[in-house]
């Protein structure tokens, strides 16, 4: 019997504010789904159907393969505005980002915008592709793109500056340090009308921030599974602009990137290396990809659709919200934007000057508030299973915390 492929049910049984669907987190508050969220129940359930119909059925599973991935496909595409035809599964977010920066057909001497304070997945793989094809390397501060800030103007004095020199610019949909959700549509629109590609790293968006890919005039949309869409590590997407169809280098393509590329497994004298490598973006999926990491956040993002990508922003906001507040009046400073559009899923904190941040970090932790501290910053994420007044209890317990630090 082949077990079921469809959308799991359970996806009715999510509820803003509820962790039902994680029966067994340890965490009492759990605020680190910036980094890797928990698995939520659906999700599990669905890697071990995947596990049970591999062990059974071995090669003659690869069919239940086939349709993780596609329905993956479509739930990604369902959730990013998307269609499915400019989609590629990949192994994360860093692949596909490399995969655009080793595939863009860019010639010596063109340019390239990077921002300073970006994690490392948005300049590592260009300053590679810098190297390797000879271009030049402009740099802006991320923090300058926040609302009210020069980041927009300085793009635009560059790229009119150096008008048909610059063909690329990258940065995060949202900074993973202080939270700050970047003016994707004003740097689009400034990218079009100066002829330069933007690539996006949007990991620390989808999931908790709505994205529409056909009304954002990127070109390249890339993100993993494991942080906001509460998947695996190991699994990540791709999205190209339709307009780059057949455009892009094949210069990782393998035997899975071909036109009709597996007919020689079923019947002699199909073998050949000449077939047409495929227009679109998924000719980036290469080889075999992860099963399981497909069915995991097929499940999970069959749950963010329930409840649907608004509502999951306003009640993370809510959160941030009531733990912001009470925060600030204990004497931590809040990097969030007071502008809506500047915000996120995040709420970067400093802590007070007398206390070490990784102390706070430690004794948080020990408290069961699951946190982190990227770059000198407190990091709290909360997402759709968490209830508001969770927020309090955190308040509260930093205050404890900062009660035993000060001794
Ligand atoms: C903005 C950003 N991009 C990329 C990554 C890493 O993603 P992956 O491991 O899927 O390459 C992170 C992880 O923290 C991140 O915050």
């Amino acid at each position: 019997m082949t077990t079921s492929s469809t959308t799991p049910t359970a996806a009715a049984r999510a509820q803003l504010g509820e962790r039902a669907l994680f029966p067994t987190l340890d965490a009492r508050v759990y605020l680190a789904h910036a980094a890797i969220s928990p698995l939520p129940e659906p999700a599990r359930a669905a890697v071990d159907d995947v596990l049970a119909e591999y062990a059974r059925r071995g090669f003659f599973a690869w069919q239940r393969g086939q349709a993780e991935q596609s329905g993956l496909k479509a739930e990604l595409a369902a959730l990013l505005g998307a269609s499915v035809d400019d989609l590629a599964l990949t192994r994360g977010t860093s692949s596909s980002v490399t995969a655009v920066a080793q595939s863009f057909p860019f010639e010596a001497g063109d340019g390239l915008v990077l921002l300073r304070g970006e994690f490392p997945t948005n300049v590592t793989p260009w300053l590679m592709a810098a190297r390797g094809s000879g271009l030049l390397v402009h740099w802006l501060d991320a923090d300058a793109f926040r609302p009210g800030g020069e980041g927009l103007s300085q793009l635009e004095h560059l790229l009119r500056e150096r008008a048909g020199h610059i063909r690329l610019v990258a940065m995060s949909a949202v900074q993973f340090q202080t939270g700050l959700r970047m003016p994707l549509d004003d740097v689009a629109a400034l990218c079009r009308r100066h002829g330069a590609a933007l690539s996006v790293d949007a990991i620390q968006a989808a999931g908790v921030v709505p994205l529409d890919l056909a009304a954002l005039d990127a070109d390249f949309v890339a993100g993993g599974a494991h942080k906001w869409l509460m998947g695996l590590e190991g699994v990540g997407w791709l999205w190209a602009a339709p307009r780059w169809r057949g455009r892009l280098r094949p210069a990782l393509a393998s035997w899975l990137s071909h036109e009709d590329p597996v007919s020689f497994l079923g019947e002699a004298g199909q073998l050949r290396y000449d077939r047409p490598i495929r227009p679109y973006v998924d000719f980036l999926e290469g080889g075999s990809a992860s099963v399981v990491g497909a069915a995991a956040l097929r499940a999970s993002v069959a749950l963010l659709r329930e409840l649907g990508p608004d509502a999951i922003l306003a009640h993370v906001d809510a959160w941030n919200d009531r733990a912001e507040a009470g925060l600030v009046e204990l004497g931590l400073r809040s990097l969030r934007t007071r502008d809506a559009r500047g915000r996120s899923g995040i709420l970067a904190l400093t802590p007070p000057d007398d206390v070490a941040l990784p102390a706070l970090r430690d004794a948080l932790v020990a408290r069961g508030v699951a946190v982190t501290a990227p770059d000198g910053v407190l990091r709290l994420a909360p997402h759709w299973p968490n209830a508001l007044a969770e927020a309090d209890l955190t308040v509260d317990l930093v205050a404890d915390c900062l009660r035993e630090l000060r001794g």
